[in-house]
């Protein structure tokens, strides 16, 4: 399988070589100056820093260990890339992904358009979080992910993601940085994370100028999505099959990346009949006006990017129960270990006092608007609910449409600039 994959990619790079030499190295490496992606195959294949490389933004490499042994790996990309973005202090801005995705959530749509280059022009010192098991987080002290044995290193949903990764991630910036406050920008998952994070070590509070809540999900109260509701019954069995045939990781693993890179290099390119097909599995059969076609190999080679398969189900248990609380093992006994209870306590999300800042599209079915007002209701400090302007944008518009920018983008940082000139 492997072995095709790259064989499509090299005879896709084939195609791009009608051009003359310095033609094709611009091509393929000189992103400088531009404001979309140069060159669909390359940016499929690249990594997250490879990327900002290419594009001309100064990128680091990170990798935080965890109190638990995880080690994490988190891209920086410290300031933008023209002329007068000098080294030196700045505001730093905290960005993490969300379910089964990666830190390329905020790059894929390249300069001019996504949100780490667009906060790096800005001004700010971006930093992008790689929760535990995503393709660049598969590394632990002395677990091994690729064990299918004991499965012990995918014993984890958002819940540690939240209190284990993103507390080390924190005070590494701080560490690193010297900045003791930053702002923080969650997609979906991302934004469960952070409710998790200073619900359980409410000191975490003032490490953050702001929360920028993008299509947050924790409440699971209204809404019905029929397949997902059927699903969620069977939650509890999940696990127990799962973990039993050998399971532990989802949409990840070895080799995966090359495979979907590969597939979407060669099924999902502006010449295949498929295309039309690709875009709307991705998007959910949701609005693809603005949505641009040409990019899908693009998001397919850094989208998914894995994730544990607890995270799923910590989910359906939170529909399940109507409750926003820890994960809930399948032995009670593992609840009474953990929580000291029978019943996994609920995250307590009024001592979360830090400015909180939610934005949700009216057609995104994965967080509801109505789940989102509720939020908006039991946060310690809601500052702003904005309803995106456009009806039809939807839960991976926040990453993908090609009008992100003039939807939410430019209105987050300047709530940023407004959140810090009156603190
Ligand atoms: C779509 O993406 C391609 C590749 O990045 C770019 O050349 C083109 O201008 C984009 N189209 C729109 C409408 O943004």
């Amino acid at each position: 399988m492997q072995t095709a994959v790259v064989l499509l990619a090299a005879l896709a790079l084939a195609g791009a070589q009608h051009s003359p030499n310095a033609e094709l190295v611009e091509q393929l490496f000189g992103g400088a100056g531009s404001r979309h992606s140069t060159n669909i195959v390359v940016d499929a294949l690249l990594d997250v820093p490879g990327l900002v490389r290419k594009y001309g933004y100064p990128v680091e490499v990170h990798d935080v260990l965890t109190l638990d042994g995880y080690i994490t790996r988190a891209h920086r990309i410290p300031r933008g890339r023209d002329a007068h973005s000098a080294p030196g202090p700045r505001r730093v801005a905290l960005l993490v992904h969300g379910l089964m995705c990666s830190s390329a959530d905020f790059v894929v749509l390249g300069p001019g358009n996504a949100l780490a280059y667009v906060l790096a022009d800005a001004g700010y010192d971006v930093w992008l979080a790689n929760a535990r098991g995503n393709y660049y987080s598969r590394r632990h002290l002395f677990l091994n992910p690729n064990d299918r044995e004991g499965l012990d290193f995918w014993k984890f949903s958002w819940d540690e993601i939240g209190n284990r990764d993103l507390s080390a991630l924190v005070n590494h910036i701080v560490r690193t940085t010297g900045e003791q406050k930053m702002h923080y920008i969650g997609y979906s998952q991302g934004t469960t994370a952070f409710l998790v994070l200073n619900a359980l070590q409410p000191q975490f509070n003032e490490r953050f100028y702001s929360f920028q809540a993008l299509a947050p999900a924790a409440f699971n109260e209204n809404g019905q999505n029929s397949i997902r509701d059927i699903f969620v019954h069977f939650e509890f069995i999940l696990e127990a099959v799962a973990f039993s045939l050998g399971f532990g990781e989802i949409m990840g693993g070895e080799g995966w990346r090359e495979t979907i890179a590969g597939l979407g290099l060669a099924l999902c390119n502006d010449q295949s009949p498929l295309q039309p097909l690709c875009a709307s599995v991705i998007m959910g059969g949701g609005d693809l006006e603005h949505f641009n076609k040409t990019m899908l190999p693009v998001f397919l080679g850094h989208n998914p990017a894995g994730a544990s398969i607890r995270q799923i189900i910590h989910y359906s248990q939170v529909q399940r129960f109507r409750r926003f609380a820890r994960y809930n093992h399948l032995n009670p006994v593992d609840n009474l270990l953990s929580y000291g209870s029978f019943t996994p306590p609920e995250y307590d999300v009024s001592k979360i006092t830090v400015p909180s800042y939610l934005y949700y599209g009216k057609n995104d079915a994965q967080s509801n608007y109505n789940n989102v007002l509720l939020l908006g209701e039991r946060l310690g400090n809601t500052a702003g609910i904005y309803q995106i302007e456009r009806e039809s944008f939807n839960h991976f518009d926040f990453i993908w449409a090609a009008d992100a920018r003039v939807q939410l983008y430019d209105k987050l940082v300047e709530i940023m600039k407004a959140v810090e000139s009156s603190q």
